[in-house]
């Protein structure tokens, strides 16, 4: 009897096949982020250091990038405000100031 008309050969050869297949398909795929590009501009502290930390939680630093520059305070102390006020983000009244500061002073 040969080796490929037997059915239980057959079947061997097909589970030692899964056995090697599987892990190779099991195996975590890698892939490659896209650069971080976006981070907060340096600028004055405490500010820079309390929107590093107070906003990203939500969207990326893309968001403030974008804003057209030189908006004035008025403008980044509202945007700041309404993060808290419409979007819950938890920022304490401390930071939020720091933070509109920083946004103003250099964006
Ligand atoms: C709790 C989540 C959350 C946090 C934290 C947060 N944001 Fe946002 N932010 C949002 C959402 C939601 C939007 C609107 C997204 C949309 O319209 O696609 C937004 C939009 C923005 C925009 C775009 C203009 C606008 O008004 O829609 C700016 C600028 C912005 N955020 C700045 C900030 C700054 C500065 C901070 C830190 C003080 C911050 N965000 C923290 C949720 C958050």
């Amino acid at each position: 009897m040969s080796m490929i008309t037997c059915p239980r050969a057959l079947s061997a050869a097909f589970i030692l096949t899964l056995g090697i297949a599987v892990p190779a398909l099991a195996a975590p795929k890698s892939y490659k982020l896209p650069e971080e590009t976006a981070t907060f501009k340096p600028g004055p502290q405490p500010g820079f250091e309390a929107a590093r930390n107070n906003c990203t939680a939500c969207h990326s630093t893309d968001y403030i990038n974008y804003q057209p520059g030189k908006k004035g305070a008025a403008f980044w102390d509202a945007e700041v405000q309404k993060m808290i006020k419409v979007y819950k983000a938890p920022i304490d009244e401390k930071d939020a100031k720091a933070i509109a500061e920083y946004l103003s002073q250099t964006y």
